[in-house]
């Protein structure tokens, strides 16, 4: 069977919230499949009901082609859950924790030591193995709630956003330790609101935006329509009265905008010629210093679609979420 994950028109309301509105899709087995969304958008809630955590209020859901609409009893045992915030136990040590977790599905004495250590070294955490898990830094404690969740070696992976609030290089190895999960052949469920994880990352997105899915396709189809888009960036140090205007009369068939200081941005839909502009530039007596041909990213398809700035998306989580 191909199908990893199915929903089919799930909902949950809460109070006056429409947290999760009339949402299908389907995974792939062995396809990493990002959720990214902003705050609010609906994301954890879509998890807890997959996972079992919480009720959905109508639809369907299969993992590993078992219903798990009301009962999710048999399919537990597929599934490793990561949540956004660690439910591991301060109080225990990282290797105590990891032991704990896999008897709780039922592995024997000896596979728990061995598949516990095994983490512990892959995770980088052997030297913490005996410390207090509340005494772990927030990166580490990411890295022990993953482990955890794999100790089963579950067929499907829930990663409720795995890189948020840990620092960059933290952030990097967990990536990269995602990715070697992937390769390996685990279904993986990831929650996002970095649109570059997303995009370095999955095989395919959805855009979820106020409970809604606006958009779900392939890196490569969501990009598709913005290859045929020519941009040019330009860097300058200092600027000519007009500047904008006379660029706009010289070359009628291209688009001129300024997306911040000190950048002209040129769009068209033939390849540019950036020597003629610069040269042009340069006779009005602005000083270029670099010209640049931008790649489409995610982040343009992601504006475009859903009206969010990515900018936005980010301060805000930076803001509510980090600390
Ligand atoms: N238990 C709850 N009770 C009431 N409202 C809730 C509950 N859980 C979620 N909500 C609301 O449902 C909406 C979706 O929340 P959810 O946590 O799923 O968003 P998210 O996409 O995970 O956001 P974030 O990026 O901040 O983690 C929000 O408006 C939230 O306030
Ligand atoms: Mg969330």
């Amino acid at each position: 069977m191909k199908e990893a994950i199915a929903v089919e028109n799930i909902a949950k309301r809460f109070a006056d919230v429409e947290a999760v509105n009339d949402i299908s899709f389907t995974v792939d087995k062995g396809e990493l499949f990002g959720f990214l969304g902003p705050n609010g958008a609906g994301k954890t809630t879509t998890i807890n009901m997959l996972t079992g955590l919480a009720r959905p209020d109508s639809g369907t859901m299969r993992i590993g082609g078992i219903d798990c609409t009301n009962r999710t009893m048999r399919a537990q045992q597929l599934i490793g859950v990561v949540p956004d915030e660690s439910n591991l136990y301060p109080e225990l040590t990282g290797f105590d924790n990891l032991c704990f977790c896999a008897a709780l599905y039922g592995l024997s004495k000896k596979e728990r030591q061995s598949r516990a250590r095994e983490l512990l070294e892959a995770f980088g955490l052997t030297q913490a193995a005996n410390r207090r898990f509340g005494s772990y830094s927030k990166g580490m404690k990411r890295k022990l709630t993953i482990a955890a969740g794999i100790i089963h070696r579950p067929e499907v992976l829930f990663l409720d956003e795995p890189t948020t609030g840990i620092d960059v290089a933290s952030a990097r190895q967990l990536r990269q330790l995602i990715h070697d999960l992937h390769r390996s052949g685990t279904t993986i469920f990831l929650t996002t609101h970095y649109i570059e994880e997303a995009e370095r990352l999955c095989d395919r997105i959805a855009f979820i935006v106020s409970g809604r899915i606006i958009q779900v396709d392939s890196i490569e189809n969501l990009l598709q329509p913005f290859q045929a888009r020519y941009v040019v960036q330009i860097t300058y140090e200092n600027t000519a009265n007009g500047t904008m205007e006379r660029l706009s009369k010289e070359f009628p068939y291209l688009e001129f905008s300024s997306p911040k200081k000190g950048i002209i941005q040129v769009d068209g839909n033939k390849p540019i010629q950036a020597g003629a502009i610069v040269h042009f530039l340069e006779d009005l007596g602005v000083e270029v210093s670099e010209a640049k041909k931008i790649r489409a990213t995610l982040e343009d398809v992601f504006v475009r679609i859903t009206g969010i700035e990515a900018n936005a998306m980010r301060e805000d989580k930076e803001q509510g979420g980090m600390g």
